[in-house]
Parts: structure tokens; sequence; C-alpha cells
């Protein structure tokens, strides 16, 4: 609200004054609300500030809003209606609740998330486990303002590999023990065939051929691949209900399969395909390496399917934008993707949602290669860390693992998400997992706080005393739940969760300090009341940027 008032009243002073560029800013110093520099005026005008300050002052005095305005140091500083604004922005939040925030687009556009995207037959990776968190963040935030999501998760589940995998599995493969365990099973033949082909150079050849035959259609390949899959899939489907996400497709390269050809063609159609060294290619402008199409043997490659499936996508959704929530190594991948559809004449929007890495003491996390544990047991120990916990601090709690879970799991999202996306994350279950600082149990147990001191209250608006609200501590506090929607589009315009995790850390830190200095519970039942309606809309605000991340809330923790 106090945005709107701050865009309102810039183009008014412009426009008054015949200025551009005026500087409005939030007021650092004192009780004011905003201020203006006045110095660069002074200067310009060559008159003292003091001058300046009394030209504004003249065009202000008519504008409505404004209680008071002040000349400090060479600014021009500017008081709101506190009374109006407490009033107002509690008031909204307390009608709208949940809803606060949200937004209708008035024509609805449809933007595609790619992400989470895990390969087959391999382990669900770190880099995926944050590709799955932040999507999910961003989907939730899309869709609060308006737009259309379609989350789709690509799954890895076409290419050579599989090829390797078969000739493998056909070697040296034992059902039962793929049966029992299968991802670990698969991923054992894979790093044994990467030995065994150095020994033996002919085995990629078989494995390039088993591929081929896969693509086209093999029967006993496809049941194998097929397997290999759904015991892939069960894994993969366990971990995203342990984490509470969804997709609305899970349309991976296989899918692509028999749409290639058609692609493939549109390309020739334009003139763009040249054959190297029997390879297709298409040869890419900016000093980018080509994107290769086909290799010689004709299979398809990455890119390929990528090129299949964004026009798929397009197609079938209608729409340019694209978010792709992957890794930093795969820049390369998508810059060539988006320069051969820009050759091909479409103007996608894509945007490739990158990452750091996971770090653990400073190295490297990863699930692979037996260093550290799966990653599903790694969450499973967050959750029993958590239930540990919780049964020290609050004994009696009913529902003790469903608590134990959401607080583990919300650690490690909140984790993820309260830094800047592209920095790297430190995985220490132990601080995450800490009660106080930047952590998702803080901010669940901030709401908890909230929902014991309102337990047993009723809140009957008509008794509110709206003048407590015009004390600093509570009109500071208001001032920063007026900027939730303003966050929250902050948020999307940046791809950057973190934005919401940092803004609902800080109104959790501004409740708790608030806590600490004033007894909520009083006397005076109008003041009472006031507290009581205050609070409320804090909770609201918290639960609501929890959600956005992902991250449940609790009622008792
Ligand atoms: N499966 C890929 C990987 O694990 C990520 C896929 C990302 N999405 C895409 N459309 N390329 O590296």
């Amino acid at each position: 609200m106090i945005d709107q008032i701050k865009k309102e009243l810039k183009t008014y002073l412009e426009t008054e004054l015949s200025i551009d560029n005026l500087v409005l800013e939030d007021a650092k110093k004192g009780n004011a609300d905003l201020a203006i520099p006045l110095f660069a005026f002074a200067k310009a005008w060559q008159v003292s500030p003091l001058l300046v300050f009394e030209k504004f002052q003249h065009v202000l005095m008519g504008y409505k809003g404004i209680s008071k305005i002040e000349f400090m140091n060479g600014f021009l500083n500017i008081y709101l209606q506190r009374d109006v604004l407490a009033r107002t922005i509690l008031d909204q939040i307390n009608q709208e609740k949940a809803n606060y925030g949200q937004k209708e687009l008035s024509q609805k556009e449809t933007v595609v998330m790619d992400y989470s995207s895990p390969n087959i037959a391999k382990s669900f990776g770190v880099g995926h486990l944050r590709s799955t968190m932040i999507g999910n963040a961003l989907k939730n935030i899309y869709t609060k303002l308006g737009y259309e999501v379609i989350a789709v998760n690509h799954l890895g589940d076409w290419g050579t590999q599989f090829g390797k995998m078969i000739v493998a599995y056909e070697l040296w493969g034992n059902d039962e023990a793929i049966h029992a365990n299968p991802i670990t099973e698969l991923q054992k033949l894979y790093v044994r065939f990467h030995d065994a082909e150095k020994e033996d150079p002919s085995l990629e050849d078989k494995a390039r051929d088993v591929f081929k035959a896969l693509e086209e259609g093999n029967d006993r390949y496809h049941q194998l691949w097929q397997w290999f899959k759904d015991e892939s899939m069960k894994e993969f489907m366990a971990m995203y209900d342990l984490l509470g996400v969804s997709f609305d497709s899970f349309n991976g390269e296989s899918f692509y399969n028999d749409k290639m050809e058609r692609i493939v063609k549109m390309l020739d159609q334009k003139g763009l395909l040249k054959v190297d060294q029997g390879a297709t290619i298409v040869e890419l402008p900016n000093d980018l390496p080509p994107a290769l199409i086909k290799k010689s043997d004709g299979a398809t490659l990455y890119i390929t399917r990528d090129l299949a499936a964004i026009i798929y996508r397009h197609e079938t959704y209608h729409t340019q934008k694209i978010l792709y929530v992957v890794g930093n190594e795969q820049q390369l991948h998508f810059k060539q993707l988006k320069a051969l559809t820009d050759l091909m004449g479409y103007h996608f929007d894509i945007e490739h949602i990158n990452f750091g890495l996971v770090l653990v003491d400073g190295k490297k996390m990863s699930t692979r290669g037996g260093k550290f544990k799966r990653l599903e047991e790694v969450i499973i120990q967050a959750i029993d860390d958590a239930k540990n916990a919780i049964t020290e601090k609050n004994p009696d709690l009913k529902n003790k693992d469903d608590v134990a879970k959401a607080v583990g799991i919300g650690a490690i999202i909140f984790n993820d998400l309260k830094n800047e996306r592209h920095l790297d994350v430190d995985f220490n279950l132990a601080n995450m997992l800490k009660f106080e600082g930047m952590t998702g149990p803080y901010l669940q147990y901030s709401s908890v706080r909230i929902e014991s001191i309102l337990k047993d209250q009723t809140i009957h608006h008509a008794l509110i005393n709206y003048d407590v609200f015009l004390q600093d501590h509570y009109y500071d506090v208001i001032k920063l739940l007026d900027q939730f929607p303003m966050m929250i589009e902050r948020a999307k315009d940046q791809n950057m969760p973190s934005v919401i995790a940092r803004y609902i850390t800080s109104l959790a830190q501004a409740f708790n300090s608030f806590y600490g200095k004033e007894r909520i519970v009083v006397e005076d039942e109008y003041i009472k009341q006031a507290n009581l309606y205050f609070i409320t809309q804090i909770q609201t605000v918290i639960n609501e940027g929890l959600r956005l991340l992902g991250i449940q809330t609790l009622k008792e923790m």
C-alpha cells in the first residue's frame, strides 16, 4: 500500500514540479515514512536546500494522505497518516487472510516450469533436490500472482546411457539384486560398464547399437527400459511424497522419441542442418558451439529432445514462457537451445534458473559414489533429529511424528531457499534444525507461538483500540506487513524464493522482539483486542510466506 502511495506521489511531484527522476525513498532515520534528498535539486537550481524544500512544501500541501512534512539535514521527510494506514493494512489482511498478496491477471498467462527432472536408473541427486524445492516455490509464487503454471518433470529417461545399462544388464545383471535395490544395483551396473569399456572398447559400439535399437522400438530392450523406469519412479515418487510436491506432467525425454523426426524436418526445411563428419548439426551464432542434433548413427541427443520438448510445450500449452530450474553446469545447453529456437523463428522466453552447489563441510555433497548416504536417508535423518529436538522441548506433544516430519523437511527446504539461489548451500543438519536464527523451525515456532497466544481468545472487532497502532513498535511491524505483496512480486521478478524467505524471517524477528517487550494479553480489553488482532495478521503473513516456500505450518510443536 505504501509502495502504491509512493509511486503515485512520485508521479504527482514530477508532474507538478516538471522534474523527472525524483528520488523518493523510504525514510531511513527517525519516524518519517518517506524522504526526498534535496541536494541534487539545490545544485541544479542553484538555490539552498531550504528553498527547494519550500517549493516542494507548497506542492505537497494539498496532497491527501500526508500528515506532516519536515525539513531535516537536506532531506524532505514525509509522514503519512498512520491511523488510516494502520487500519487499512490490518483490516485488509484480516479480510483476505491467506489470499493477501494474491493477484488476478486480467489475461491469464501460462508459464511452463521444468524442474526436478531426475535421471532414471540413477539416484535422485542433491542437485535434483535443489531444483525440486526452488521449482516448487516458484510454482507457488507464480500461481499466487495469477499465472497458470504447468509443472513439468522432464525425466532423464532416454539416451545412450540406456544402451550401456542394457548391455551391462545382459552381461552381469542379477534380477534378484535389482528387485531388492533397484537404483543402487543399476548404478553399480553402469559403473561396471564404464570400467569394462576401458578394457574393451567394442562395448561402446554395442551400447550404441542397443540404444539405436531401443529408439527404433526393439521389444525386449523396451521392456527392460520400462522396468528400470518403473523401479526408479517408485523411489522418486516416495521422495516427492515426502517433500509434498507434485507435477502436472512427467513427460520426460523418452516422450519425445516419436516427436523428433518432425523437428529435424523443420530444421531441414529452414535450411539449418549441416552434416559434419557424418553427424547432423546446426551452426549457431555468437561463438556458440554448434548444436549436435543427430550422431553419425542417427541417434538423437539431449538437445534434440529438449528442442522437441519446447516446441511441444509451446503447441500444447500455448505459451512462450518457459523456466528451466537446472544447475549451473547446463548454462551452455540452454543458451544453445535458445539460439536454436531463435534460428527457427520462435521467440521463446527461455529462462535458465540456475543454482549453486550443496556443500558439506565445504566439500561438494554428492549422493553418488557412496561417500554420503542416499538422499532419502539424509531426509529421514533430519526428521529423526527434529523428533528428538521436539520431544525435548515439548514431551507431551501429540502427533509427534507428523510434527517431526514437517519440521525436519521444513528445515531442509528453508536452508535451501534462504539465500540467493546461485550461492552454494551449506548442508549441516544441526544448524538448519536450530530453533533460533534463520531456520525453518524458527519460523514455524514463531507461528506456533502466536497460535498458542490466540488459543482460547476471541477477537471482537468492535472493541479494537486502533490508537494502539500509532506507536512506533506497532507501526513499524505494520509497515513490514504491508510489504508482503511487493515481496512476492519481487521474488517472481528475480525468480528468487529467498526474497520471501528473508522477508518472513524479518517479520518473525520483529514479532519476537515485540513479544519480548510488550505483554499481549493485558487487562485493558481494548488494548488486548488490538494486540490479538495485530498478531493474528502477523501469523497470517508468516504462514502464507511459509506455504509459498513449500513449508508446512503447525498449530503446535
Ligand atoms: N535430467 C537432467 C539432469 O539431471 C535435467 C533436465 C532438465 N530439463 C531439461 N529440459 N533439460 O541433468
